[in-house]
């Protein structure tokens, strides 16, 4: 019988035998997914019977998780910071180790008002609409190459009741000549080309290139960025950036080169340096 409880078991089995690291929990998720309830609603209903359509969507998400696919792509969502963001396979899976550049910017901006702010590269739009958010009169503006991605962007500021305040824009960082900003953060894409593929498969295989590399050292779009951002921001405006592990001392060379006086830089969870803040002099 396919009652919620014994789908459960046999969904995590099934992902359990196909070296899925978070069976139970994905098995979980991706029932709830097809149900459209929350996890506690499947603990508390284990009784009850699926329908035939029911189970045969469930069938087909965990083959799509068997084959690597990241759950926030299956379950089209993914919590960043205090939201739940819509996800698909257009915008990079939100981090946790970038709620970091949040977590610092609302430290450095705790009693600033009226702040024009500026996302490059914006993916999800996790980033500037999570500031939107804690920061009520702040006024945003989002960028990214991307047309899928900005779509998202522009349909998670939607989902948020944000879209009054957040101006989206389709373009490269190059060809962006648009306003002056206080506040200019950015998570862009730092993986340099040739380690693309030895990144883990659910991300090489599945995210998109264009929100992962950085051309053949990892560094193309950050000297784009740090190029324009000098235009773009105002005197004493700051710049807040996302790199990678291993990145630290090039990019402090790129931004003393850019002529940025460099504020802080702090430590992801894993205690690597990943984000750096810069005050445009
Ligand atoms: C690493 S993802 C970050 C997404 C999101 N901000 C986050 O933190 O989850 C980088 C984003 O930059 C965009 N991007 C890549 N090259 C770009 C460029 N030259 N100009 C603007 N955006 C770019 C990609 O499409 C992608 O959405």
């Amino acid at each position: 019988m396919n009652i919620i409880s014994l789908v459960l078991k046999n969904g995590s089995q099934y992902l359990k035998n196909n070296c899925i690291k978070n069976y139970q929990l994905d098995a979980e998720l991706i029932l709830g997914k097809v149900l459209n309830k929350s996890r506690e609603y499947l603990l508390i209903n284990d009784n009850k019977v699926l329908n035939e359509d029911e189970v045969k969507s469930y069938h087909n998400l965990l083959d799509r998780r068997k084959k690597n696919e990241p759950i926030a792509y299956i379950t089209n969502e993914k919590e960043f910071w205090k939201s739940k963001f819509y996800i698909d396979k257009n915008v990079l899976i939100p981090r946790p180790d970038s709620e970091i550049l949040l977590e610092k910017v609302l430290m450095y901006y705790k009693n600033k008002r009226n702040v024009s702010a500026l996302d490059i590269g914006t993916g999800s739009g996790c980033l500037i609409i999570s500031l939107m958010k804690e920061k009520q009169n702040f006024k945003g503006t989002a960028i990214d190459i991307s047309k899928k991605a900005l779509k998202t962007a522009e349909y998670n500021a939607k989902i948020h009741q944000l879209d009054h305040r957040i101006k989206f824009y389709k373009t490269s960082v190059d060809n962006f000549f648009k306003g002056k900003y206080d506040l200019i953060i950015s998570n862009p894409p730092y993986i340099n080309s040739l380690k693309l593929k030895y990144l883990d498969e659910d991300v090489h295989k599945f995210e998109p290139t264009q929100a992962l590399e950085g051309g053949l050292d990892g560094f193309k779009i950050f000297r784009k960025i740090l190029r324009k951002s000098s235009l773009l921001l105002k005197k004493g405006g700051k710049l807040v950036l996302e790199f990678g592990f291993d990145q630290k001392f090039e990019i402090i060379k790129l931004i003393k080169q850019e002529k940025y006086f460099i504020n802080d830089i702090f430590k992801d969870y894993a205690k690597n340096d990943r984000c750096i803040i810069c005050t445009k002099l």
